[in-house]
């Protein structure tokens, strides 16, 4: 099979590399890639919301499987147009994705399915919202509702900054027709943890579980950025927290398209908060999640290509999927100034010594390949990946990897893992 994966970070990297073990496969694209995806991919130069340029390419090479990576071509409907054209792709429809693409959607499916989440009120108005912020006081959460890259939601401590947030929404337009309307929802307390499952419109096959350090500095201080780092399994979603997040939030999210005649198909994702009353839906993004795929699939020990023919096909029923024991951390390295304003074009060295050491390795992210160098070339630059026989050891292969590799301005968080860790310990079990 000739499969081209569409997108250029961590995440696409890792979906190629556990694709590539697969024997059906022939050859392998990434549009537009990054200088890791060179290794195992041919990088073609097409943007991954450019999707007539991705349709004529397909047709033209006859891709067999098109996978896609991020958000956006979900969101522009890049499945319905493949189908339109006869070309096979993995992936849910415009009107699927919705689920990540609009809240309001969300919340609105939330409301007729009884799913577990935060109280909300949708707003256009200025005033109204205002005035509901002030009746209800802070913390509070203010969130756009469309796509914004990640930046769309504030966690208001005060009032003054939720106000701010409407006014950033609402007025300035800050994330143009995504903050049409706005959401004020519930500060909910507790852990955050992703349950990401494939479904094939009926049937769900669940992937490891996972948690994302989003936040910029240790011990989750500081601004959100795309995320800093994951690790898989996350203790927190223990065996209650998973079916409980199965049979109160998924199923009853798959089951509300179904009767709006919308079949879900592809990787749903869960992003929950673990309340003492229970998990409660967060978001949903309906594709795999970066960093937690970095993460998660060097865990798995079955075909990636299989499960998600399986998905396109419907058949998925009683299949199941194989997971390595080994726990597995993924560090994101990022470029000096990320979140805010980085410069690109540094020169990264070490790559070959740190992948180079036993149950280590890296995926790329914003990285380029020019002139037989490896440089950066985004925020967000490499995923540096560990696995070991319990937390622990997970933790520290990938740091023992991330002393070796060096770029100028470099900053990385030292805590990644680190829930993971003081539950172990809390429940004095072994690693
Ligand atoms: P979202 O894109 O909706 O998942 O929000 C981004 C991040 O904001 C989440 O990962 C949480 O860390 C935080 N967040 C969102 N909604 C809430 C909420 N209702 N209560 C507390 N934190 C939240
Ligand atoms: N790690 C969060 C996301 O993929 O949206």
């Amino acid at each position: 099979m000739k499969v081209l994966v569409v997108g250029q970070g961590g995440r696409e990297h890792a979906i190629l590399w556990q694709i590539k073990k697969s024997e059906k496969v022939k050859k392998l694209y990434c549009a537009p890639g990054n200088g890791g995806t060179t290794s195992i991919a041919e990088n073609v130069p097409i943007r991954p919301d450019d999707i007539s340029g991705l349709l004529d390419f397909c047709a033209k090479e006859k891709i067999d499987l098109t996978v896609v990576g991020p958000e956006i071509p979900l969101a522009l409907g890049i499945v319905d147009s493949f189908q339109e054209r006869d070309l096979r792709i993995f992936g849910p429809t415009k009107a699927a994705a919705r689920l990540e693409a609009s809240k309001v959607f969300t919340k609105e499916l939330c409301d007729d399915e009884n799913i577990p989440t935060a109280w909300f009120e949708i707003f256009t108005d200025v005033k109204k919202a205002k005035d509901f912020i002030k009746s209800k006081g802070a913390p509070i959460v203010i969130k756009a509702d469309g796509l914004a890259a990640g930046k769309g939601v504030v966690v208001a401590k005060d009032i003054d900054e939720a106000l701010d947030a409407v006014d950033e929404i609402l007025v300035k337009k800050a994330f143009g027709s995504s903050g049409e309307r706005l959401i004020a929802e519930e500060y909910l307390e507790g852990e955050e943890a992703s349950v990401i499952v494939v479904s094939d419109g009926e049937n769900i096959v669940p992937l490891a579980s996972s948690q994302d350090h989003k936040r910029i500095f240790d011990r989750d201080e500081g601004p959100n950025t795309g995320g800093m780092g994951a690790y898989s399994p996350a203790p927190v979603v223990t065996d209650k927290v998973f079916n409980d997040t199965v049979s109160k939030i998924i199923k009853p999210a798959i089951s509300g398209m179904k009767r709006k005649g919308i079949t879900f198909k592809g990787v749903l994702y869960a992003g929950v908060m673990v309340t003492k009353s229970g998990p409660k839906l967060l978001e949903f993004n309906a594709r795999f999640g970066d960093p937690e795929t970095q993460a998660i699939f060097p865990r798995l020990d079955s075909d990636l290509l299989e499960l998600m023919n399986l998905s396109i096909d419907g058949s998925l029923k009683n299949y199941e999927l194989k997971w390595s024991k080994k726990a597995c951390v993924c560090v994101v390295m990022a470029s000096g100034g990320y979140p805010g304003k980085y410069e690109k074009g540094k020169e990264i060295h070490g790559l070959e010594r740190a992948g180079g050491l036993n149950d280590a390795f890296v995926f790329h992210a914003g990285t380029r390949l020019e002139n037989d160098k490896i440089l950066t070339d985004g925020g967000r630059v490499l995923n540096v990946i560990g696995l070991g026989d319990g937390i622990r050891k997970a933790i520290d292969k990938t740091y023992e990897a991330c002393g070796v590799i060096k770029f100028d301005g470099m900053h990385y968080r030292k805590d990644i893992g680190y829930r993971a860790l003081e539950r172990t310990k809390t429940v004095n079990r072994k690693p």
